[in-house]
């Protein structure tokens, strides 16, 4: 088991900058990189749809020397005659060098790193952790603001499983003088135990409203994201809140003059086409970001030295921070079964079910961490 990404969190703050000043110097010297992972190969493994994840990470590891082999239809693969997760991740080991892997369950990631014998990147586990465009947003903020800290910031739509915020809120979290403002329909709000592992222990000053006007003039950053259709048991309720909020010029008045206006993307409706020329819309520019920081993330988990691949690869246990590096405080009981019916245990009956205490001392499962 080699080191992975599950979220943000399995990096250290100071991981973090690195990766921050690496892709920073990727953009200033591309052409001290363009070697640099020659003879390596990266696959993508996309169980669930994907254009700018897939072809960033893609286009990422083409611009560090190194090919790609992809899968983007899991009903083209052994996954359409039952193949699990985790053997999946042992066969494809034998021929590359490193992983990213989407997949709709949350968990689906723990699974394949606990079982691939070279680093896997979660590319989004359902509704869980979507790490790599975390990365992309935290330099997004990063170019504009250069100091991580202090930053107020509204995240705003579905934030139940809008898998980008869970990540972001994780990593803004360590920063100093952050803020929250969690806008959202009350159906949609942010899960429970976000609140209670993230910004409680972290003293985040956090408002949970509904009102996007209200909050708009108190931000530096507002993160728009899209209603999760997908991820709906009931097609009633996804009719009933798509269009709950709608940002267009008119509100755009409300915002601070250096307010930024960032989404993952795709947009449905959530933003209006005519924000688009307003100088603080980021969403374009954060999917350029992306690929610069997954070229970044691919180096370091390779083994980049600043110069070349040293091909030491990290052990498992380095930076013991996010759901990664729960696997190594997992324990199992035959009692005990995860309950929900979004975490790749539902989906695969050869998981077996593991757990950690969580802080407030409940049990929660170690792959969706509910
Ligand atoms: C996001 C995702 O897949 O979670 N898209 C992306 O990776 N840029 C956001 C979304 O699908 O709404």
């Amino acid at each position: 088991m080699k080191r992975s990404v599950i979220d943000t969190v399995d990096l250290s703050v100071e991981e973090v900058q690195r990766l921050l000043d690496t892709a920073m110097d990727i953009i200033a010297q591309p052409e001290k990189y363009a070697h640099a992972c020659a003879g390596k190969k990266l696959a993508t493994l996309f169980f669930e749809p994907s254009t700018r994840t897939r072809m960033s990470f893609e286009a990422a590891m083409y611009e560090l020397g190194g090919n790609v082999i992809s899968m983007t239809d899991a009903g083209t693969s052994s996954a359409a005659k039952g193949e699990t997760v985790a053997d999946t991740a042992k066969v494809v080991s034998n021929y590359v060098d490193i992983i990213a892997q989407r997949h709709p369950k949350a968990g689906a990631a723990l699974v394949a790193a606990a079982n691939a014998s070279i680093p896997v990147i979660n590319a989004g586990d359902g509704g869980h952790c979507h790490p790599t465009q975390t990365f992309a947003d935290l330099l997004t903020i990063y170019r504009e603001h250069s100091n991580m800290n202090g930053l107020t910031i509204g995240f705003c739509g579905d934030l139940l499983y809008g898998r980008t915020v869970h990540s972001l809120m994780a990593a803004m979290a360590r920063y100093e003088g952050t803020r929250f403002v969690l806008i959202s329909p009350e159906e949609l709000k942010v899960p429970r135990h976000l609140i209670k592992d993230v910004v409680e222990p972290a003293g985040i000053p956090c408002e949970e409203v509904t009102s996007l006007e209200e909050a708009l003039p108190k931000l530096d950053v507002l993160y728009m994201t899209r209603i999760q259709k997908e991820r709906f048991d009931d097609p009633a309720q996804y009719e009933r809140l798509k269009n709950v909020y709608v940002l267009d010029a008119e509100k755009m008045k409300l915002a601070k003059p250096d307010c930024i206006v960032m989404h993952p993307l795709p947009r449905v409706d959530e933003i209006a086409v005519e924000v688009d020329d307003d100088p603080r819309a980021r969403y374009f520019e954060q999917t350029l970001n992306g690929k610069y920081m997954r070229m970044a993330l691919i180096l370091k988990l390779l083994g980049w030295d600043g110069q070349s691949l040293t091909g030491a690869k990290e052990p498992a246990e380095t930076y013991p921070g996010g759901p990664f590096s729960l696997w190594t405080i997992a324990e199992e009981d035959p009692a005990y079964k995860c309950g929900n019916p979004k975490c790749i245990c539902a989906a695969e009956r050869s998981i077996r079910h593991k757990y950690y205490i969580a802080k407030d001392g409940s049990r929660r499962c170690v792959y969706c961490e509910q």
